[in-house]
């Protein structure tokens, strides 16, 4: 299954990616890192892995991209023949018209248990609001921030001590955990989407 990486900055879940890819049997392979950001670090960590890089021109400074940006992104995918997207710190939403064309097929990661405090910045959120548990989710991507299906989330102990950074630390160990695991299934074909549920099967129960 040929995978796009879509981030905006440093990278680590790509290289979490790219690491379990190239070193564990799956059927899942890194063909693009699609960026909008000329220079971010997740680009010099995919040149020096040899996997292309392609910088993507949205058109607009935020919200919605130009049309002549959903075509080069449209054009992008088409010419790495990309199967599945994976969303690693991406800062611009997907346009719908994309969206669409890869149904069930695009995964965004995102540091917090999800439907809990979505948006940016989820790490401060979560100690903002005192809560004692939080941790990461990987979700099928759908029209919102944050929204869509969940696929696989991992927990992690708030400490008393915690600042952002420190459990951002934590959290993110656990992102580079179960965002392999999440593309796995994808790639074996072990999600199954009903509504808002999603089943990950387990690898003998694939069909
Ligand atoms: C991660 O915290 C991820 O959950 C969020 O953006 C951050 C990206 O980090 N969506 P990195 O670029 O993968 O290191």
């Amino acid at each position: 299954m040929r995978v796009a990486v879509m981030a905006s900055g440093r990278g680590s879940n790509f290289d979490a990616l790219l690491k379990a890819t190239r070193s564990e049997r799956t059927s899942a392979e890194i063909v693009v890192v699609l960026s909008d950001q000329r220079g971010a670090a997740v680009l010099e960590k995919a040149r020096g892995a040899g996997v292309p890089v392609e910088i993507l021109d949205p058109g607009t400074p935020r919200g919605p991209w130009s049309p002549e940006g959903i075509e080069a992104l449209r054009v992008a995918l088409q010419r790495h023949r990309v199967e599945a997207v994976c969303l690693a710190g991406f800062m611009r939403i997907v346009p719908p018209e994309i969206l669409r064309e890869f149904p069930s097929r695009i995964l965004n990661i995102h540091p917090s248990l999800l439907p809990s405090f979505p948006g940016l910045r989820a790490q401060r959120k979560a100690l903002r609001a005192g809560v004692k548990v939080s941790g990461c989710t990987v979700h099928l991507v759908d029209e919102g921030v944050d929204t869509g299906p969940i696929v696989i989330q991992a927990a992690v102990p708030v400490e008393p001590d915690d600042t952002e950074d420190s459990l951002a630390a934590r959290i993110l160990e656990q992102e580079h955990r179960i965002y392999p695991q999440a593309l796995f299934a994808l790639a074996e074909n072990r999600l199954r989407v009903e509504g808002r549920v999603v089943s990950v099967l387990s690898p003998e129960k694939r069909s």
